[in-house]
């Protein structure tokens, strides 16, 4: 009997889990003879058992697709799944239903593509007997034990562009312009896009700011000549004497705090500080959206085709990690260890500074 696999895509979505897809579909149909099999919408698709046969034209034409032809949930936990009984959000333990579903479809093992959020509750489920691999995905890039994240490179690149749009009318208006790019706790789109774009300021999670310097930078590039400042700042920076800025709370959401705003608290500061003309934008799932590039396309191929090798070699429980270029087994425990974040030693945070940059510190 052929071997059956079993897909899901947990989380937040980004540029590249479509081409993930392909990927492990398309070698476990041609190498393998497997079945493969889809769950819809993420845990939630585990918990409700719905599913969909995945064949090979099924993922024939979506390598460059944004989004994910599975559909995504990032409230769906299995373990703690809520549900909204009037007013009151109530969990409950759906993880037998999980464990069910599972060996009611006969599959051999079951693929998760996720951030941090899906690869814990599929470390829970490989716990309960499930055998279970990870494909790691973020445009946050702040997953443990792999150097980068599918989708972080086309988040970078539309921010990037965003920047690039925003210096010119920054410029024509001698404004200060703000751009917020997403990112949680973790502070690598801003950097990355702020140095790409050539921000003036980046503002980051792992260097709470100093509101003083930052008006200093700004008058001081005015005082230079220069009649704009760009400033990057992710939605997880935080003043050295605050926290960070919260947009919302997703009750039903395993993880219910939404970043977000910090731009516009900024802004006011600046304008008042300054006095100089500010205005703030904020990139948002615009992040998230669109075709992959062509970066992500190649290191979604990767990870998804290096899965179909763990499956058969039997590699459960654990994730397909990048380090140094190269594709590495990391358990899955390894993820709930916490982010991965910036390091203050970071060697792009000192070419920055050596050419200029200011990270408000
Ligand atoms: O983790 C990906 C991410 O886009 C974060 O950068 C952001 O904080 C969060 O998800 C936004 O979540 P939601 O789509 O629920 O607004």
């Amino acid at each position: 009997m052929a071997k059956r696999i079993a897909i899901l895509t947990g989380g937040g979505d980004c540029a590249g889990l479509n081409a993930v897809i392909r990927a492990v579909t398309k070698k476990a149909i041609l190498e393998f003879g497997y079945e493969v099999y889809g769950f819809e919408d993420g845990y939630e698709g585990l918990i409700k058992n719905s599913y969909r046969r995945l064949e090979f034209n099924d993922v024939s034409g979506i390598l460059t697709l944004g989004g994910t032809i599975l559909g995504t949930s990032n409230k769906a936990n299995p373990f703690k799944y809520a549900f909204k009984k009037g007013d009151q959000v109530i969990h409950e333990d759906r993880s037998q239903d999980v464990l069910h579903n599972y060996e009611d479809l006969d599959i051999d093992c079951l693929v998760c593509i996720g951030g941090d959020g899906t690869l814990t509750i599929a470390k829970k489920l490989a716990d309960l007997g499930m055998n279970v691999v990870g494909v790691p995905k973020t445009i946050d890039n702040d997953i443990r034990g792999t150097d980068v994240t599918f989708g972080f490179d086309s988040a970078v690149e539309i921010v990037t562009e965003g920047i690039d749009r925003i210096h010119s009318t920054a410029q024509s208006h001698h404004r200060v312009m703000i751009v917020e790019v997403m990112g949680r706790t973790a502070g690598w789109i801003a950097l990355h896009a702020g140095v790409a774009g050539g921000g003036d300021i980046l503002l980051i999670p792992e260097i709470p700011y100093d509101l003083n310097r930052v008006v200093e930078r700004v008058l001081l590039r005015s005082k230079k000549g220069k009649r704009f400042s760009i400033i990057v700042v992710a939605e997880g920076a935080k003043p050295k004497d605050g926290d960070v800025t919260i947009q919302r709370i997703v009750k039903d959401s395993a993880e219910p705090v939404r970043l977000g705003g910090i731009s516009f608290v900024l802004g006011q500061q600046i304008e008042e500080a300054t006095h100089l003309e500010t205005r703030s934008v904020v990139m948002g799932h615009l992040q998230r959206g669109g075709d992959p590039t062509a970066i992500d396309r190649v290191l979604a191929t990767r990870l998804g085709t290096r899965v179909v090798d763990m499956i058969e070699n039997k590699e459960f429980g654990q994730m397909v990690g990048v380090r140094c270029q190269g594709l590495v087994n990391v358990p899955l425990d390894e993820v709930a260890k916490g982010a991965r974040l910036v390091s203050i030693d970071d060697p792009l945070i000192k070419s920055a500074r050596s050419i200029g940059v200011s990270f408000g510190d």
